[in-house]
């Protein structure tokens, strides 16, 4: 699809965060609030902080703010319905939350399927099912392709498998996975698909519908908003788990798996998601308010932007990956190619012998943030060998990022391994 390029002056105005002289390529770690965000928040905190349900009017007000929220990040996710998104603080908790309930229908014998690239938060939750006495098997990442393929999936398949928790991309490798045509064949083996869209969502446009996930999740601070998560879950799954919450909210969807309040303030800044698009497309969309667009046109304005952010991820990735490909001592853990169809902009290496450690620090001197380790990813880093020598180096960018920042990077890097 055609879209207009980045105008990269107008997207970094947008992030009061980068106006220091620190050049940030942790975003995969948590990316920078847009102040459109940031401005919901805070407004929410200052002129409608109180407490939802009640019959008076600021609360009324406040209650259609949070549910604005809400449908903001329903439109976002790709499901027009907003009662089958359910907010929490985290994806760790999120899924935690998501294995309690499901785990409730499974009986000893049933089958789940992890994979051992995923971030633990969407493996430990279903392989500690074992103790239930679920079958816990495991979707091995072929490193020839650094992608999780469906092929080998297929042997793990059976009648008995009821769920499979897979990563639509690595935080660690990068690969984009495609999720529909994976879903379709879980589905025809008759179980349900977990994705963790964690490292995927911040790259790209969601559209959970279009991929029939049953459950999909992802962490807003990562996604230029402050720490909360949203877990999309199909309406027919969502309605047939168990309840979380009280027993009076046994039926109500999406609450029976959201015990207690959300954070209001935070589901309100999410709204300042949908303006913060509209400031960087150049304002042009009707109305300041996020609630006032059709769904059409919203999802419309989304693709046409991240069209144009793969296009610049795919330039930044490039610039590191081209120098990298050069050095016969860097292991790549993912693939060499920048291509935007296959890869996000998370670029991992190590160098045998070395740990990673120095090289990390060699950058934070010159006021470069990349990190090290293991990423919460320790069944891939523990499989590679490479856990105990400091992980990967991880240098992660996103569409706020030049290509001369990268640049600089790439400089440095190659500085330290000399
Ligand atoms: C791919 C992926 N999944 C899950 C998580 C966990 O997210 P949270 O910190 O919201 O629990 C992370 C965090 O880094 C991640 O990168």
């Amino acid at each position: 699809m055609p879209h207009a390029p980045l105008d990269l002056a107008r997207v970094r105005r947008q992030f009061p965060g980068l106006e220091s002289d620190w050049t940030l390529l942790d975003n995969a770690g948590g990316s920078q609030v847009a102040r459109a965000v940031s401005d919901r928040l805070t407004d929410y905190l200052l002129h409608t902080n109180v407490q939802l349900g009640a019959s008076y009017e600021p609360s009324e007000i406040a209650g259609t703010r949070v549910r604005a929220g809400v449908e903001a990040m329903a439109d976002w996710m790709g499901t027009d319905d907003p009662a089958e998104v359910v907010l929490g603080p985290s994806t760790s908790m999120l899924l935690r939350n998501l294995a309690a309930s499901f785990g409730q229908t499974l009986a000893p014998g049933d089958e789940v399927i992890v994979t051992d690239c995923d971030h633990e938060a969407n493996i430990g939750p279903w392989a500690d099912l074992e103790r239930f006495g679920v079958v816990v098997r495991t979707w091995r990442l072929d490193e020839s392709t650094w992608s999780l393929r469906v092929q080998d999936l297929e042997p793990l398949l059976s009648p008995r498998t009821k769920l499979v928790a897979f990563t639509h991309a690595s935080n660690l490798v990068g690969t984009i996975h495609p999720v529909r045509e994976i879903v379709d064949r879980i589905h025809a083996a008759g179980a349900k698909v977990c994705v963790d869209g964690v490292a995927f969502a911040p790259h790209r446009q969601l559209a959970v519908r279009d991929w029939d996930v049953d459950a999909y999740v992802v962490s807003l601070y990562k996604v230029y908003a402050p720490h909360c998560a949203a877990l999309y879950v199909k309406r027919d799954l969502l309605e047939s788990l168990p309840r979380l919450n009280h027993y009076f909210l046994s039926k109500e969807i999406p609450y029976k798996l959201q015990p207690g309040s959300v954070n209001y303030e935070m589901a309100y800044a999410l709204t300042g998601l949908w303006d913060y698009v509209d400031a960087v497309r150049g304002g042009d969309a009707e109305g300041a308010d996020g609630t006032a667009r059709s769904t059409s046109t919203r999802r419309e304005q989304l693709a046409d932007f991240f069209g144009a952010v793969a296009e610049h991820e795919e330039s930044l990735a490039e610039v590191l990956l081209e120098r990298l490909r050069g050095l016969g001592t860097v292991r790549l853990v993912g693939l060499s190619s920048s291509d935007r169809e296959h890869r996000v902009p998370t670029l991992s290496f190590f160098i045998p012998g070395r740990h990673s450690a120095e090289i990390v620090r060699a950058l934070d001197d010159e006021r470069i943030g990349i990190r090290y380790g293991d990423f919460y990813a320790r069944r891939l880093t523990d499989r590679l060998g490479i856990t105990e020598s400091g992980g990967v180096v991880r240098v992660s960018a996103v569409h706020y990022n030049t290509a001369e920042e990268m640049g600089r990077a790439a400089d440095e890097i190659v500085r330290a391994l000399a």
